[in-house]
């Protein structure tokens, strides 16, 4: 009886909170690879939605939101592999009148180029990041720790990396950690208990999807998770992935965020913290898709996933 209880309750309580705003909530901007859906690129930031935020994985705002101020949707540049010009990169955004005050450093340094990734060594990172990003720091700026797949090896990654930082001489400090998850929302919710366990600081989920499931599968996850990340204190960010059309997605057409057609799914509507329209996905790949493409390249690694 008292079981019973508690089950309705819960019930009743995520769904009360699916609809909610968050100022959580942000986007990761993939743009679409075909120009003629450029108009895509809007339906993120029209008056109505919910997204606060946004990275695309690089130093510089997009194009697209180049008329949208910091405080109107704040752009997160990110370091994705080395470069010697990152932190010049955002004096100047700062100077030119951006209030940029986080930073991410290296997307999937664990994953393979081919995945997604950056493939990069611990050592070459450590120093890069003590070049680039500890001076930011030293500005005030808070910085997310290496993006790393939702592997194992991702926590031996960041092990050698923060060992890396010490061998040269500096204690590389992250003041977030971005989690990056593809798959149930058992494997999500322990992987996050894990990384806050092993690092206790605050954490954005970066990228998250559960991948190539059925429609209803799909939605439930999307809404246990999502209410989720907003009753628990540490997370600070979130962004689902992802932002583009079901019949070029490559986590499986039921995550993606818009349908064929360009028109928000139920999950994107619920994203925006709007009602759905039900809008379904619709299959296939579009005429035009590159392998290789902006949205190939951004995708998380589940290859090397499941090969583990
Ligand atoms: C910003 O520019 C985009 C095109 O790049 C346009 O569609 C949008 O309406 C503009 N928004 C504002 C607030 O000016
Ligand atoms: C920059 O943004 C932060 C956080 O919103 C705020 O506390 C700070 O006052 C802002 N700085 C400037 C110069 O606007
Ligand atoms: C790095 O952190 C360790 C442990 O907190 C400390 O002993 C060491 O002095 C620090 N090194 C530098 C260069 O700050
Ligand atoms: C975790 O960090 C908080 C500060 O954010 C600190 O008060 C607490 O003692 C830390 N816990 C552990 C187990 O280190
Ligand atoms: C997800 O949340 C929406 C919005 O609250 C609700 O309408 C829908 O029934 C929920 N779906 C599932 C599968 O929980
Ligand atoms: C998921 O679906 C996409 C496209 O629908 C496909 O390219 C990919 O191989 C699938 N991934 C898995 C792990 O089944």
């Amino acid at each position: 009886m008292k079981l019973a209880t508690s089950i309705v309750l819960l019930t009743a309580s995520s769904r009360a909170t699916a609809q909610t705003q968050s100022s959580k909530r942000g986007l990761v901007f993939v743009p679409p690879d075909n120009p003629k859906f450029v108009h895509d690129n809007q339906v993120w930031v029209e008056a109505s939605s919910d997204l606060s935020w946004y990275y695309n994985y690089q130093p510089s705002p997009s194009a697209a939101y180049s008329n949208r101020s910091q405080a109107e949707f704040e752009f997160v540049p990110m370091l994705w592999s080395p470069s010697d010009t990152f932190a010049t990169t955002i004096q100047g955004l700062i100077s030119g009148g951006r209030n940029i005050t986080h930073v991410m450093g290296f997307n999937e340094p664990d994953g393979t180029v081919s995945t997604g990734g950056s493939s990069l060594d611990p050592v070459t990172a450590a120093k890069s990041w003590i070049e680039q990003i500890e001076p930011l720091r030293q500005m005030g700026i808070k910085a997310g720790a290496p993006g790393v797949t939702g592997s194992p090896r991702g926590f031996t990654w960041l092990n050698d990396f923060f060992s890396s930082c010490a061998s040269q001489g500096t204690n590389c400090t992250a003041d977030f950690f971005p989690v990056h998850w593809y798959g149930d929302f058992g494997g999500l919710a322990s992987h996050m208990g894990q990384v806050y366990g092993t690092y206790n600081k605050s954490i954005w989920v970066t990228e998250y999807a559960l991948n190539n499931q059925s429609l209803s599968v799909t939605q439930e996850f999307f809404n246990t998770s999502m209410e989720y990340f907003d009753r628990l204190a540490y997370v600070e960010r979130y962004s689902y992935f992802g932002s583009f059309r079901s019949d070029v997605s490559n986590v499986g057409p039921n995550a993606a965020m818009l349908n064929g057609n360009g028109q928000l799914t139920d999950i994107g509507n619920w994203y925006l913290g709007r009602a759905a329209q039900g809008n379904l996905p619709t299959e296939g790949r579009a005429a035009g898709f590159k392998a290789g493409s902006k949205i190939a390249l951004a995708v998380t690694v589940f290859a090397g996933w499941w090969a583990l």
